[in-house]
């Protein structure tokens, strides 16, 4: 009952709100329908009319223009009702996906870890297909089917007889139940089509963007072989479905002609002993006629309209999906950070039953200063940082900025302060101008390439062909790993923000241009606040604090020569790189 009260938060208001256009599409319809009822009278008459010889030329050509006149009114009728309704799903439909859309976008990361893409993809496009289908056709074919048999059978039994109309009832309850049957079975057979031709995709997909590792470990023919099994399943699968509707089809039809069969000898019959005229006999045929469609409709609208609600479910169960990271109630009127930061005490795991990530760590760092964060892979660096832009919120310890605590700070202005190249950086398929300013989309070309320069990335870009203009990613050029880095870096050395975090940015870039591009920051940042992640001691050596992780074990903090000095892990780093040099230059 709980997750129908929210379903109707998404979909209902958006109907309320085009439900004018709604009834006038219905109204619409129901005229279709009414007037769908007085062609087959027509015939009735004309056919009593030359039976009788009754009918002149001047009376066929009447009856002709009101069946013309009939045909102009259903042509509209059906034009406004197929602009009203399906135009009105189709706009739920985008309302309902841009709200989809923004909501992920509120999601923790974690979701997404979670989740498959291909399952985020299908919300887009098999769920808000199936509610739009249930909410424009499959709501006029319901309604539709049952306003027309209504009318029909009132006309067959006012109109003609209530006895014959019994009579043809039978076959045609059977043939609603066998279309009711045939709509349920095979809508289960289909979804496992669907479904084995998304792993076909999703197999096609990985394949592709994994091919070079494919390649390298030469592993084309197992590929081939389990790509073969995927293609049978789903040729098995296509067949599953063609099988049932090859027997169901002709069941169908048999049906249908079984009821035309009862109508023709029983209404023969009547019309030979004269209970009926010859006009009676052809009109009751033809609304036969328009009763077949009906029948078989209503099966199919009832499983579209229940897979809607699948869809439905499903949406919601994303759109109940909340970030359990939020503004506080009252947060404090920040909007600028000056790059204070102090972390005290904090413990943090990444859950309650999972070990310490880090332990007991406090850091101080006023404006302007540097904090440089060492460890080994896996000593809580990233986790660090996960908390630092509050990805998670710590429950042991606190961390704030000029005072407020992190809780306090609105998220946005936390995150508009924060400059932040994440370990796996990520570009987008667009030019290397767009990536770089894509956190200050108004930035001028100089500011991008100010930017450019000081993470010495300038140079490469000067190279391409397009320069700044170039493409990257799948339709562009390949950027390597370092040169990713560094339009990373230029990217939120762009933002200008007061803090900076750089996680493990100049891993992929030789001393040399890592040495280059830290002097540079020195004149860029200015007055602002770094944290650099990194691993080697020369590019930490002149940072104003340094902090060393070890994966939940208490921390080393303080300066390069309080470290050095305390002979911990630091100076055994220090020294082991040293050595390194050492023989690197002796070579
Ligand atoms: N989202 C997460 N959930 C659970 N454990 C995680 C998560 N992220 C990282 N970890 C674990 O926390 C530890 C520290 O990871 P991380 O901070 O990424 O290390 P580093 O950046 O220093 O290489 C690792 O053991 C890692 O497996
Ligand atoms: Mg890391």
């Amino acid at each position: 009952m709980e997750a129908k009260s929210k379903q109707r938060g998404i979909l209902l208001p958006h109907l309320l709100r085009y439900s004018p256009v709604y009834i006038i599409g219905l109204a619409a319809l129901f005229m279709v329908d009414y007037v769908q009822l007085f062609i087959p009278q027509f015939m009735g008459e004309v056919t009593d009319g030359l039976a009788s010889r009754s009918i002149d030329a001047a009376g066929i050509g009447r009856l002709c223009m009101q069946i013309i006149f009939c045909g102009l009114l259903h042509l509209l009728g059906r034009f406004v009702w197929r602009y009203c309704i399906f135009g009105t799903a189709r706009k739920v439909e985008r309302i309902m996906r841009s709200q989809l859309f923004e909501h992920l976008e509120t999601l923790p990361q974690r979701y997404y870890h979670e989740h498959k893409t291909g399952d985020l993809m299908s919300y887009f496009t098999n769920d808000l297909e199936a509610v739009r289908i249930a909410v424009g056709p499959s709501i006029v074919t319901a309604f539709d089917a049952t306003v027309l048999t209504v009318l029909v059978l009132y006309r067959m039994i006012t109109r003609i007889s209530l006895t014959l109309t019994l009579y043809t009832l039978i076959p045609m309850g059977v043939l609603a139940l066998f279309g009711y049957y045939y709509g349920k079975n095979i809508e289960g057979r289909y979804r496992k089509m669907q479904k084995a031709f998304a792993t076909l995709q999703d197999y096609v997909q990985e394949s592709v963007s994994g091919e070079r590792v494919i390649k390298a470990f030469v592993q084309e023919e197992k590929q081939k072989d389990a790509f073969r099994e995927v293609n049978e399943n789903k040729r098995k699968a296509s067949l599953h479905v063609v099988k049932l509707s090859a027997f169901f089809m002709p069941m169908l039809q048999f049906l249908v002609g079984i009821t035309y069969v009862i109508a023709i000898v029983a209404g023969g019959y009547y019309t030979m002993i004269g209970e009926m005229t010859l006009g009676m006999f052809v009109m009751f045929n033809a609304y036969i006629g328009s009763l077949v469609w009906p029948m078989l409709a209503l099966g199919d609208a009832i499983t579209s309209i229940s897979q809607g609600i699948a869809g439905m479910r499903r949406i919601h169960e994303v759109m109940d999906e909340k970030s359990e990271i939020q503004d506080a109630a009252n947060p404090d009127p920040v909007e600028t950070l000056s790059g204070q930061i102090s972390l005290k005490n904090v413990t943090f795991a990444y859950g309650e039953n999972l070990p310490d990530k880090l332990k007991d760590v406090s850091v101080e760092v006023r404006p302007g200063e540097t904090l440089a964060v060492m460890g080994r892979t896996g000593s809580g660096k990233t986790t660090l940082v996960n908390l630092l832009t509050r990805l998670y919120d710590v429950e042991q310890g606190s961390i704030s900025y000029d005072g407020h605590d992190i809780k306090q700070i609105p998220l946005k202005v936390l995150r508009e302060n924060i400059a932040y190249v994440p370990q796996d950086n990520f570009m987008f398929s667009q030019t290397l101008a767009e990536n770089i300013s894509f956190g200050r989309l108004e930035a001028t070309q100089a500011e991008i390439e100010r930017a450019a320069v000081a993470a010495d990335i300038h140079d490469n870009i000067m190279d391409f062909p397009e320069k700044y203009d170039t493409m990257v990613g799948e339709r562009g050029v390949t950027l390597s790993g370092g040169q990713k880095q560094r339009s990373s870096i230029a990217r939120a050395l762009l933002k200008d923000s007061p803090i900076l975090i750089l996680d493990d940015s100049l891993s992929a870039v030789d001393t040399d241009t890592e040495e280059r591009i830290l002097e540079n920051l020195k004149e860029y940042r200015k007055g602002k606040t770094n944290i650099i992640i990194a691993h080697r001691v020369s590019t930490v050596q002149n940072a104003d604090h340094i902090l060393v992780l070890d994966e939940g074990l208490p921390a080393e903090y303080g300066t390069h020569e309080e470290l050095m000095a305390r002979e911990g892990i630091f100076a055994s780093m220090a020294h082991k790189q040293q050595l390194e040099q050492q023989l690197l230059a002796a070579e």
